[in-house]
């Protein structure tokens, strides 16, 4: 037996070599547009390219990786084993902007063998879409423990056009406005980056399944050539894995314009392993109200003193709002020990288990449950992870006991700057989204999930679909949010919402915390936009747990807005987005899960915007009252709300001022043409394992 195994490995190489037709392998989406080509050029170096209607996307792109102590896995390939599936199913979210997934793809699965007497191996598996395209790398078992250096994936864009994306490496982690440049323009970006070719196609780059493995990067190194960059380690390679390993995919969504690139992004779900957790009906879609905006404004503060915003009294206040509007949670920051002094460079001061002097936790919590309502706990780390670590369990431990289900993390320190501790007891410095912060997440999931409680980073790692395998990984910040708006330096201008839309959004849900009414930050700075487009802002950046974050006196001033606010679902049965340009504007429309009522939403940027589309999500002549918040003639605070008799399919004009917003929910008359109100199907049990 022994003897037989090498010859027979011979044999399949000699057989690779003499058979160069062997050397290119395609796959074509279930649609037939799509093509991916997987090919080794002459000294077999393996490469793959995308086409969609017979014109190139990614144009032959370079696959491989260099190893700390072995040599490269980039040359000498030849492709052996080919296997081809294909998959045409759906399967259920727990919660999400659609209940059923529709997983629809081609696969192959190919293994590249190295033609020398090296002889290693490895599986590329590919999946197209009708909208996308994704891969991944399979190492096997006799590889071993590898120390990976870089990874070579590239993606060299076939044609010119125009990207917006955000600096990978750089000091602010996600939290930048994007950057609009030509391809040609592009230094080194986060995923996903956004595309639009000069042909109107838009493209975007990303990953999905980011599990034990660095955050990819995308440096541009010549033309329109990207590559990936490995998020570094403090020590040693960025990645070190123990074979077998799957990296995560890499992929790319394919879009006619915006709104479809919007539409593709399914693919990322789709590319995650199913729901690992089992019963999850515990996860609770949710608003919440909080102790948080205040801090921002600089009224109250985080730390002890006279201006302390977590306070008893505070916080009751906080509560009472809540459960006055149907919130069901409130966030309390600032309420354990280690906020007092400069609290962002010294975690390491943070108690996770102890209140600060005047909170009690136990207190807040009996009031809060008493009135219906749920405290959100926070853990701010300040990213350091060595204080943290050793705290969790019994910091989870201790909102369990209080009926605390949902915890908000935060990672506040420049990118680079987490300080962790080494197996071996030191402290290094690492990026937010290396292979060591790609594990603590994760841990901290898993932790929580234990515990029956749900998690929302700030600071966060990138969103690569996880929450389809931990669906208590409910939301995330990872991108420039609301609070700028209380005290940036530009704030956020409207352009930056129509741009997340169509970029960030594109990974998963977001904590962006709509809501601010009173349109004002820190001592009254303004705040680009109208109250109208503060309501659209639920609508189009989708998160299920969404933050009612400006004060309780300021939703006060203004009925229409926290009706709209308290009105306004947080879960969805199908979300349609209707049109949009990048950084320009967006309308999408979304159905209730539990109610059928759809809701629309738009948001726009300079200019006054006059939107016409058909209603042809609702039923077909059927007719409906429309509940109307829109833009006044009188300036950004001017909220004016109407209703309106419509028909299913009809025309409908959507209105947005500059800066401005549209939002309307879609009542239909009962015992019209259709029957009664559309109900979703009786709930079935969302995917379980
Ligand atoms: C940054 C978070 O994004 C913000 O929401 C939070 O208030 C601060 N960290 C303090 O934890
Ligand atoms: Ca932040």
């Amino acid at each position: 037996m022994r003897m037989i195994a090498p010859a027979l490995r011979m044999l399949v190489l000699a057989l690779l070599v003499a058979f160069p037709a062997l050397a290119a392998e395609r796959l074509t989406s279930p649609d037939g547009r799509i093509e991916v080509t997987v090919a080794v050029t002459g000294d077999g170096r393996a490469t793959w390219a995308v086409s969609r209607d017979g014109r190139p996307l990614i144009a032959p792109s370079a696959l491989g990786f260099i190893l700390a102590d072995a040599p490269k896995l980039d040359r000498n390939l030849a492709i052996g084993h080919v296997r081809r599936t294909r998959a045409d199913s759906r399967w259920e979210q727990p919660w999400g902007e659609r209940r059923f997934v529709v997983d629809r793809h081609a696969a192959m699965r190919l293994t590249f063998t190295e033609t020398t007497r090296l002889g290693r191996s490895f599986d590329l598996e590919v999946r197209a879409f009708d909208t996308g395209v994704g891969f991944r790398f399979h190492f096997p078992e006799a590889l071993g423990r590898m120390r990976v250096v870089e990874e070579l994936t590239e993606f060299d864009i076939a044609t010119e056009g125009t990207a917006w994306w955000t600096q990978g490496g750089q000091w602010n982690r996600y939290e930048q406005l994007y950057n609009r440049t030509r391809v040609e323009g592009i230094g080194q970006a986060h995923t996903p980056l956004t595309l639009r070719l000069d042909t109107g196609v838009h493209l975007a780059l990303h990953e999905a399944a980011l599990v034990d493995w660095p955050a990819m990067w995308l440096t541009r190194i010549e033309g329109r050539r990207l590559k990936a960059r490995l998020s570094p380690a403090a020590e040693g390679p960025p990645a070190v894995v123990t074979a077998p390993f799957a990296t995560p995919w890499r992929v790319l969504l394919v879009g006619d314009d915006a709104a479809a690139l919007y539409n593709a992004s399914d693919i990322i779900l789709n590319l995650n392993a199913p729901n690992r957790l089992g019963d999850v009906s515990w996860v609770t879609p949710f608003k919440y109200a909080g102790v948080w905006w205040e801090m921002h404004l600089d009224t109250k503060t985080w730390a002890t003193g006279p201006r302390h915003g977590a306070t008893m009294a505070n916080v009751r206040r906080h509560i009472d709002f809540a459960a006055a509007n149907g919130l069901r949670g409130v966030l309390v920051e600032g309420w354990n020990r280690g906020w007092d002094g400069d609290w962002f460079g010294h975690g390491e001061d943070f108690s996770f288990t102890e209140s600060a002097g005047d909170f009690d936790l136990a207190e807040a919590a009996r009031y809060a449950r008493a009135k219906g309502v749920r405290l959100v706990g926070h853990h701010e780390t300040a990213g350091d992870i060595a204080t943290y670590e050793p705290q969790l369990s019994a910091a989870l431990d201790l909102y369990a006991r209080h009926g605390v289900d949902s915890v908000k993390t935060g990672y506040v320190a420049d990118a680079g700057g987490i300080r962790a501790r080494t197996p071996d007891g030191r402290i290094v410095y690492e990026w937010h989204d290396g292979q060591r912060m790609v594990r603590h997440h994760l841990h901290v999931v898993e932790e929580a999930a234990k515990r029956r409680i749900a998690v929302n980073p700030h600071e966060p790692v990138k969103d690569t679909g996880l929450r389809r395998t931990y669906p208590n990984w409910v939301s995330r910040e990872g991108a420039r949010g609301m609070e700028y708006n209380a005290w940036g330096s530009p704030p956020n201008p409207a352009s930056h919402e129509a741009t997340l839309v169509f970029t960030r959004m594109l990974a998963g849900p977001m904590d962006y915390t709509p809501g601010i009414v009173s349109l004002e930050g820190r001592g009254g700075m303004p705040i680009a936009g109208t109250v109208a487009r503060q309501l659209a802002l639920y609508l189009l950046i989708y998160s299920p747990i969404q933050m009612v974050p400006d004060l309780p006196e300021n939703y006060e001033r203004v009925p229409a807005a926290l009706r709209f606010i308290r009105e306004v679902p947080v879960d969805w049965e199908e979300s349609r987005m209707l049109a949009g340009d990048v950084g320009g504007h967006a309308v999408i429309a979304r159905k209730d899960r539990a109610t059928g009522t759809w809701w629309l939403g738009g948001i726009a940027t300079d200019s006054p915007r006059e939107i016409r589309l058909p209603l042809d999500f609702l039923e077909p002549g059927r007719r409906y009252r429309a509940t109307v918040w829109k833009d006044g003639p009188g300036g950004p605070k001017d909220l004016r709300v109407e209703t309106v008799e419509v028909r299913g399919g009809a025309p409908w004009t959507v209105s947005m001022a500059p800066g401005g917003g549209h939002a309307v929910r879609f009542d239909a008359r009962k015992g019209e043409a259709g029957g009664p109100a559309a109900r979703p199907p009786a709930a079935k049990r969302p995917e379980r394992r």
